[in-house]
């Protein structure tokens, strides 16, 4: 397994488990046989709704604390100075945990406190660049106070980062979002690179277990484009292995979330299978900026978000 180095010196497997849509009753035993077969990272979040199924799997687990990886994520309700190290300490709580080792700012999008997911636009309130340096404040003050070693942002554009790096005392560790062959985040990758970050590419494969609501019509599949399918032939593999492999190979850290022990193993050996230059610049070609997770659930009548406001073009 590679890692990659954040600027704490803390060392990140390039490979986690995905838990988004791992459903109760589900996610425990593929937690489970994630960390037998030899996973060591978990990518976690409140909102998901299954952290505390995860923390029976991390409390059955004879891995030793400190080689586990566990990322969680602040919800978007819980912005606001005084929501952010509650919000901590209930991942904390839930995943029965005294530390997490990387947690994330979801989404630069802040929902009213009563508010899990929005109905209507004014559930939602603006971003301001100054609210957001409060919420990074607060979360530095969990990196003094050691219930969390690593902190970084998730759904940033390197715009929002970079303001974040100009007023910091602790440096941003992690950008998480989407990455795949078709939005390879080029920009993104080369900006976190200067600034000593890592990458982490959520939606790998595809995503394609979302809710319903946030598929659009005629989206585009990765696992059976012609090339990735062709290259999988070459290696006679998956093509859930190459696209895996294309994104560790990159540099880059994936998250693909699978409950299904045969997918589990497939995934995980992906970390170690070796593609070619000729392999590498196919997939390289397939860049076409398409975002499977475009961020339009908090763009509504009224919402003060607007794709351009979430992405700033990027
Ligand atoms: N920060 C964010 O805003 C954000 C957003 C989205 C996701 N994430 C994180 O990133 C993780 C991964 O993204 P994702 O869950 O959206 O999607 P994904 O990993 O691209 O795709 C998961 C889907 O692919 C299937 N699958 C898994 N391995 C496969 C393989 N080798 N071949 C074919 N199909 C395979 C899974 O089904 P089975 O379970 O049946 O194998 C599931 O339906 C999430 O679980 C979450 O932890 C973060």
């Amino acid at each position: 397994m590679k890692f990659l180095t954040l600027p704490s010196g803390d060392e990140m497997p390039a490979l986690g488990l995905g838990t988004w849509q791992a459903a109760k009753g589900e996610v425990a035993r593929a937690v489970t046989t994630a960390l037998d077969i030899g996973y060591r990272h978990i990518d976690c979040a409140h909102v998901y709704g299954n952290e505390s199924e995860i923390g029976e799997a991390l409390a059955a687990t004879d891995v030793p604390r400190e080689e586990l990886w566990v990322t969680s994520k602040l919800w978007n309700n819980s912005q606001m100075p005084e929501d952010v190290r509650p919000a901590l300490e209930n991942s904390l709580k839930a995943l029965g945990l005294d530390y997490l080792d990387l947690y994330l700012i979801h989404w630069p999008v802040q929902l009213k406190n009563s508010v899990m997911y929005p109905e209507a636009g004014s559930d939602l309130i603006p971003w301001t660049t100054g609210h957001m340096l409060e919420t990074w404040s607060e979360l530095e003050k969990c990196v003094e106070d050691r219930l969390v070693r690593n902190i970084g942002l998730s759904n940033f554009s390197t715009k929002k980062i970079a303001a974040i790096i100009e007023n910091c005392t602790v440096h941003p560790a992690v950008s998480q979002v989407e990455v795949h062959p078709y939005l390879q985040q080029r920009q993104m990758c080369e900006f976190c690179a200067e600034h000593g970050m890592a990458v982490t590419g959520f939606a790998p494969l595809g995503s394609k277990h979302r809710p319903a609501h946030q598929i659009k019509d005629g989206e585009p599949s990765l696992l059976d484009h012609k090339i990735i399918l062709s290259i999988a032939k070459k290696h006679s593999t998956t093509a859930g292995k190459i696209l895996l492999a294309w994104a560790v190979q990159r540099g880059t850290s994936v998250i693909p979330k699978s409950t299904n022990p045969t997918r589990l193993e497939q995934n995980l050996e992906a970390a170690d299978k070796i593609l070619d230059t000729e392999d590498m610049d196919l997939i390289n070609s397939l860049d076409s900026g398409y975002r499977f997770l475009d961020g339009s659930h908090w763009v509504k009548e009224g919402s003060p978000y607007t794709l351009e406001n979430i992405w700033d073009g990027e």
